[in-house]
């Protein structure tokens, strides 16, 4: 029930707090440690390398995931689109382990990769939110989303969700393997769930960025660097397939090598800077489509920030910057998507579950 809710996607932003604090108490032990199915982390640690496979947003989570789980676990990740793979299947690993992700558990494109590394003697998780959905019921093990019921086609706390799990998955296996690129997770997606909060408190805001960014251009562009511009490909999807607007995301180093001769006057930039490696590199980008007269609108996060930018996030570790910095996405999309009189849970074309191939 969307309550007094004017549209399921904007109930399903303000849920993701809870659906972070929801996963932490699901995922933790007794101890309130933060664990897994040991089946599952002795299939992470005997893999050679991780395959995750998806479509659409869970694929954009999956490039985040892969980070997660390379910079703690120091497992070999690639991450594929799932229709892809199916058919120009990469030379594997000697142990590969397949991770599904899939909010609804039934995507077509998936599973029948799933269906193919099954065939092949292969060991598979899916990541879902959908107990006893097609996918968790063929692969060997699952994982749950607990984030409750995705009504709106655009998915929003599934995508955050994912990220969560995924970080869990990362750092129990990390521990598990006596790595000392563990961080104290639990602790960690508690601050994360407090800046949740604070940003779903600042619609005001995002609306105002939609009306003075977003109400009348054709095109917008996102730009970041490392887990910046994973999020922004996310958040350019988000746009476009509620608010019709042709949107893009691009690695800001990429512009000047063709995408810049796109940029016009008054074109729209949301530019991520939340990573601090890449800061300065990020805003070097931001000036050069300025310069071509583009209109930026800077996200960084505190402590990053400087005088020109738009909105600034709360602090929260630097490797779960996607869960807070993708809300700002969310919520821009869904005023943007109002602002056009578009259908925010209903778009044109789409199905909120994808059974064909
Ligand atoms: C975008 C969106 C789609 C899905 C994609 C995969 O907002 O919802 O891109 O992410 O169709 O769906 P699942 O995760 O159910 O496999």
């Amino acid at each position: 029930e969307k309550g007094t809710y004017p549209h399921y996607m904007l109930k399903e932003i303000d849920e993701q707090p809870a659906v972070i604090r929801k996963i932490v108490q699901a995922y933790q032990n007794e101890s309130g440690d933060l664990t897994i199915d040991g089946n599952i982390i002795s299939a992470m640690g005997a893999a050679d390398r991780i395959y995750i496979i998806a479509a659409g947003t869970s694929y954009h989570a999956g490039l985040v995931g892969k980070q997660f789980i390379e910079k703690m676990a120091k497992i070999p990740v690639e991450v594929h689109v799932a229709s892809e793979f199916v058919y120009n299947m990469p030379l594997l690993s000697e142990n590969p382990l397949f991770i599904f992700i899939s909010q609804s558990g039934e995507t077509a494109d998936s599973r029948a990769v799933l269906v193919e590394v099954k065939e092949l003697g292969y060991k598979a998780l899916t990541i879902t939110n959908v107990p006893g959905s097609t996918l968790s019921r063929e692969a060997d093990y699952t994982l749950l989303l607990h984030a409750g019921p995705e009504i709106a086609v655009a998915s929003t706390k599934a995508y955050t969700a994912q990220l969560a799990v995924l970080s869990i998955l990362a750092n129990v296996t990390a521990t598990s393997l006596g790595l000392s690129s563990t961080i104290d997770l639990g602790h960690e997606l508690g601050i994360v769930a407090n800046s949740m909060d604070g940003l779903i408190d600042a619609k005001e805001e995002m609306e105002a960025i939609a009306r003075e960014y977003l109400s009348t251009t054709r095109n917008a562009f996102f730009i970041g660097r490392s887990l910046d511009f994973y999020v922004g490909l996310e958040g350019s999807l988000k746009l476009k397939e509620i608010s019709y607007i042709q949107a893009e995301g691009f690695a800001g180093g990429e512009l000047k090598h063709g995408t810049i001769a796109l940029i016009e006057d008054g074109t729209p930039i949301i530019a991520l800077a939340t990573q601090e490696a890449v800061n300065l590199s990020i805003r070097g980008n931001v000036k050069e489509v300025v310069a071509r007269g583009a209109n930026p609108c800077i996200i960084s996060m505190k402590g990053l920030e400087t005088e020109e930018d738009r909105f600034v996030l709360p602090v929260v570790h630097e490797l779960l910057a996607p869960l807070v910095s993708v809300i700002p996405l969310q919520l821009i999309s869904y005023y943007a998507a109002l602002h056009r009189d578009c259908d925010v849970d209903k778009p044109r074309n789409l199905a909120k579950s994808v059974t064909v191939e």
